[in-house]
């Protein structure tokens, strides 16, 4: 298996792994109600007091809108194969529901073709957070009527974009969706109901599902679909470890994993919440629905979780790196205790520990042999300090995100090594941005954004990444 650090140099990956870098829209856009964009519950919640960090909102956020070719230069510099970024809802149906917002589309085509134009592979995310507020009044993800609206967004935005993005993925992390936005309350819109938080998965799932097969009748280059899961690494703790990993598998992992690509739901995960909900929102048909056909799987990884059961003694540890709220993140296991796992950390809290990457995408690979792979978001926050040069330039030498890029990308080589049919990796993220409940005190770019005058400065990571795009080898 080689240095346990992960430290290696020098790895090539293979030809046609795409090293590109992401983003989403209500993290970077800004421009927040520009040509028509209506309200999403991001802003709602932002503009709410006491939920987000001091305070921060995402109306001007990077001021991306309003910078496009400056950002889609900075990607071309810094030579990447890839680009992934979400497509704001509310700018596309400013209710949810409806005609088309020209201008929206206006927008995106604009990106599409700037990538496109400077050699760089559009991934498109058709769901990252920002659901229109217009829906979430009349339910949001708790109602069947948000999945039904989300295909027929996804039909607008396909038809004219449908031929030229080569990789479509529906949601982003409908974990976060369903069970901090609807369970502890972390994320937006907020609520703190664990059978809404259940029902919002179900939703989101079905939404998948008609988004992949809305698309379908319309592109026409033949590109390929995904979702974007965060697949949770559980290390079991002790004797009861085992138990925990099974439900917090249940609810974080399977719940996703067994209706998008076997067309079931766990058994044992119905049984664990049986006393918050009946599932009745399941109707027939709905799972042959959330079962398409997929040609990847995009994986999101960032840390792993110790758990074990909570044995109702003292305090109960509750270490899940998910932040601070009133309600629960795990509807059905509450006695499920997260341990403080051992360091080092980023500037989240959140433990480095690449060999989780490595497990996740080998045991991925074991389960769903047939299916390729692609690490849609991995990277780090940490507390950058921008140095000026004798010479008046602006440095940023962020050492500890080119150590934790270097332990992730050798634990994705060493999977390929081992088999796994790993496709790409897009590194979160390409600049500073908005990161929701923390606003903007936590940075994860490879390029650093001034939040006074917008001013983008490449990292050193982000020349430690340009090189290993150019090398295509893991540089010392
Ligand atoms: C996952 C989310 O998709 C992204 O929006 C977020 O900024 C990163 N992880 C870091 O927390």
């Amino acid at each position: 298996m080689g240095d346990p650090d992960y430290r290696d140099t020098g790895l090539e990956f293979p030809a046609g792994f795409v090293f590109g870098s992401a983003t989403a829209s209500y993290q970077i856009e800004g421009a927040h109600d520009a040509d028509g964009r209506g309200p999403s519950i991001w802003d709602t919640f932002s503009h709410t007091e006491g939920k987000v960090f001091n305070g921060d909102t995402g109306d001007v956020a990077c001021d991306h809108y309003n910078r496009l070719d400056e950002d889609l230069d900075l990607m071309q510099d810094l030579g990447l194969e890839s680009y992934r970024f979400s497509i704001a809802w509310p700018r596309i149906q400013p209710t949810g529901r409806g005609p088309a917002n020209e201008a929206g589309l206006a927008f995106y085509e604009r990106l599409v073709d700037g990538l496109l134009a400077r050699g760089i592979k559009p991934i498109v995310t058709l769901y990252h957070w920002d659901l229109p507020q217009a829906l979430e009044d009349d339910g949001g993800w708790t109602s069947r009527a948000t999945a039904l609206a989300f295909g027929d967004y996804a039909r607008i935005v396909g038809e004219r974009l449908g031929n030229r993005v080569a990789l479509w993925t529906t949601l982003n992390e409908p974990w976060c969706s369903a069970y901090l936005g609807y369970g502890s309350g972390a994320h937006a819109p907020g609520r703190t109901e664990p059978a809404a938080a259940l029902a919002a998965v179900h939703h989101l799932n079905l939404a998948h599902g008609l988004a992949v097969s809305a698309l379908r009748k319309v592109v026409t280059n033949n590109p390929d679909f995904a979702i974007t899961l965060n697949l949770h690494v559980f290390r079991p703790d002790g004797e009861t470890g085992p138990e925990a990993v099974r439900r917090v598998d249940g609810l974080a992992n399977r719940l996703f994993l067994d209706p998008v690509l076997n067309g079931t739901y766990p058994q044992d995960v119905l049984d664990d919440t049986a006393e918050i909900t009946d599932w009745s929102f399941v109707q027939d048909g709905d799972l042959e629905l959330i079962r398409q056909p997929l040609d990847v799987l995009g994986v999101n990884y960032y840390s792993t979780n110790r758990v074990r059961m909570w044995d109702g003694e003292g305090q109960k540890e509750s270490s899940d790196g998910h932040g601070a709220a009133t309600g629960t993140a795990w509807p059905g296991a509450e006695n499920v205790e997260f341990l403080q796992q051992p360091g080092p950390y980023t500037d989240m809290g959140w433990n480095i520990d690449p060999s989780g990457l490595e497990d996740l995408l080998v045991s991925l690979h074991d389960q769903f042999p047939e299916l390729p792979l692609m690490i849609t978001e991995n990277g780090a926050a940490f507390p950058d300090t921008v140095e000026v040069d004798a010479d008046g330039a602006r440095r940023i030498h962020d050492v500890d995100r080119i150590d934790y890029l270097r332990r992730h990308f050798t634990a994705a080589h060493r999977a390929v090594a081992r088999g796994v049919d790993l496709r790409g990796y897009q590194v979160w993220s390409l600049m500073d941005n908005f990161e929701w409940g923390y606003g903007y005190s936590k940075r994860f770019g490879i390029v650093h954004v001034d939040y006074d005058t917008f001013e983008r400065t490449p990292k050193d990571s982000s020349r430690w990444y340009a090189q290993l795009i150019r090398d295509r080898r893991i540089p010392p």
